[in-house]
């Protein structure tokens, strides 16, 4: 065996806004990255999760006036309730933090004097919308318009969510206020800009230099092509954020310490651990890894700021960014705004988290296609590949071995070739999971469970109860339960609460190289329940019918 070199790593997901609950398009980001996770642990590297809440930015203030409290309320009560709905999921966190902290604030102001001292702040007037009967400037989330890019109607003043695109309100076709309904008026304003094309050939090369999946590639070089802007990291009051120091009334833009936040979680971790060290992971030629999990209305910021003010403040770069397409669910984008996404606390509240996280792996690969859900699809794929097919064979061997071999499983199995041929699919399945080809890895693991069921069916067991064929029986059934093990081995990383169950049922832990070795004249426990059949009823409490 190829002794394989551990790796010590960074993975995060993007950081959700403090403005609302987690809903089933979160929910997929964090279960394709904590499928990685785990299999990463699996392999026995050093992986560090982080995340964070992005309490930050204009959503989060107009929330909290909604609903009349102050908005650091509202993000202490969200962080609370998004750390649960995480952990509901078994969604493994080493960090989960707040872009509202101590260790963000020290970060940025770090951060924003280095990029002053390096003349890469610009003070520029601009004009800006403002609302005059309201007497305020219009942050972007308060002005709507048409697209300048792909002309789609009703967009915010900062980006499109049709077509990804980063611009600047002024640009919007048709400005109206949300507020009031009325065109704004334009009044100067003093506003500080990041010197983004200073950047421009660094990014050009980073952009190809195989961090990112080739069609993230594509759709950056479209950016490149209208060539990059200076950034305005500042936003005028009201707004709920970090003050920027000597200009009164001027706040950071969100999108600067959101970003920052990945180090501040990391840092705030490494307060809590002294083992770790913070330079050794950010520092520019750290040999770790930073892996970000995104979705891919967020790669501008991403594929472009992030490494740009990295490479301003001479820290390493991401080692990948993976990106994920949309969530709909039955063809409809879930939209906050249009109040029609499911929240992950009404899933959990029906249904063990597990058969999401098998759902979503059964429909997740590495490119950026939207994926498409239907929850009774769900349901049907979840009957008939888990509870059908792999707890059934679970529950006919192990019951077998636990009446009439007192717990103990045979010497020997009853066909080592068929073990071997199971076995043989470990690098297979560890390429699919490196590869975030979760997709290709259940469709494997659904074939062998037939052929494991065929094997045991075939074989007909049960009807050698009686006929003196005890060493026979026993081993076949030893074998099955074997065949299991390696089956419930390569979905460990998918479906944790069913892989804890049936771990503590083989009384053996599940890892990729003690596969190697079959379990013999071992005992196991009885057969617990490991997993429920879903019902209609549950599926239709969720989707609120
Ligand atoms: N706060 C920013 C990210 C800052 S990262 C420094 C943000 N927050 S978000 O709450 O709107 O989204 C968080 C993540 O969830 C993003 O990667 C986004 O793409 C993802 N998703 C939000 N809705 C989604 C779907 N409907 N489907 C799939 N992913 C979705 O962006
Ligand atoms: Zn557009």
């Amino acid at each position: 065996m190829i002794k394989h070199k551990k790796e010590k790593m960074i993975v995060t997901c993007a950081l959700p806004y403090a403005n609302g609950p987690i809903h089933l398009g979160h929910i997929l980001e964090h279960v394709q990255a904590d499928i990685w996770v785990k299999y990463n642990r699996m392999l026995g590297n050093e992986v560090w999760f982080i995340c964070a809440d992005d309490s930050h930015g204009t959503p989060i203030m107009l929330k909290a006036n909604e609903i009349g409290i102050k908005p650091k309320i509202l993000i202490n009560n969200i962080l609370i309730d998004h750390k649960k709905d995480f952990s509901s999921f078994n969604i493994a966190y080493d960090n989960y933090h707040s872009t509202h902290s101590f260790d963000n604030l020290l970060l940025l102001k770090n951060i924003y004097f280095k990029l002053k001292n390096l003349n890469l702040i610009k003070e520029k007037k601009v004009l800006q919308f403002f609302d005059n009967e309201k007497k305020m400037f219009l942050p972007d989330r308060l002005i709507k318009g048409i697209c300048p890019i792909c002309r789609a109607i009703d967009q915010y003043g900062d980006a499109c969510e049709s077509c990804g695109s980063i611009y600047n309100a002024l640009e919007l076709i048709k400005p109206r206020s949300v507020l009031t309904n009325h065109t704004p008026i334009l009044c100067n304003s003093t506003h500080l800009f990041f010197d983004l094309p200073f950047f421009s050939k660094f990014l050009k090369n980073w952009v190809f230099s195989g961090v990112l999946q080739d069609s993230v590639s594509n759709k950056i070089s479209e950016w490149f092509k209208s060539g990059l802007k200076q950034w305005n990291i500042s936003r005028d009051a009201p707004y709920f954020g970090f003050k920027i120091p000597n200009y009164p009334g001027k706040f950071f833009y969100v999108w600067l310490d959101a970003t920052i936040g990945y180090m501040s979680t990391f840092k705030n971790l490494c307060n809590k651990n002294k083992n770790l060290d913070f330079d050794e992971f950010w520092c520019k030629n750290s040999e770790s890894k930073l892996y970000h999990f995104i979705g891919k209305d967020i790669i501008y910021f991403h594929g472009l700021f992030w490494p740009a003010i990295l490479e301003a403040i001479n820290f390493r770069k991401p080692t990948k960014i993976f990106v994920h397409g949309y969530l709909n669910i039955n063809n409809i984008k879930l939209s906050k705004s249009k109040g029609s996404f499911i929240k992950a606390r009404d899933f959990t509240k029906y249904l063990d988290s597990d058969c999401l996280r098998y759902y979503y792996a059964t429909k997740s690969s590495s490119n950026i296609n939207d994926i498409n859900i239907d929850l009774y699809d769900l349901m049907y794929g979840f009957n008939s590949d888990i509870v059908n097919k792999l707890v059934n064979l679970a529950s006919r061997s192990v019951s077998f071995i636990n009446k009439y071999f007192n717990n103990y499983l045979s010497e020997k199995l009853e066909n080592p070739n068929l073990y071997i041929f199971f076995i043989n699919n470990i690098k297979y399945i560890k390429t699919c999971f490196s590869d975030r080809n979760f997709k290709l890895v259940t469709k494997k693991v659904m074939v062998l469970t037939d052929i494991a069921n065929k094997y045991f069916n075939d074989l007909k067991p049960w009807s050698l109860i009686h006929k003196n064929n005890e060493n026979y029986l026993h081993n076949i059934c030893s074998m099955t339960v074997n065949l299991f093990k390696v089956l419930i081995t390569f979905l460990a990383p998918i479906m944790p609460n069913l892989a804890n169950k049936s771990s503590k049922m083989l009384n053996s832990k599940l890892t990729f190289n003690n596969l190697h070795v079959p379990l013999l004249s071992h005992r196991i426990s009885k057969f617990k329940f490991l997993c429920k059949r879903i019902d209609y009823n549950s599926i239709n409490l969720i989707l609120k019918k």
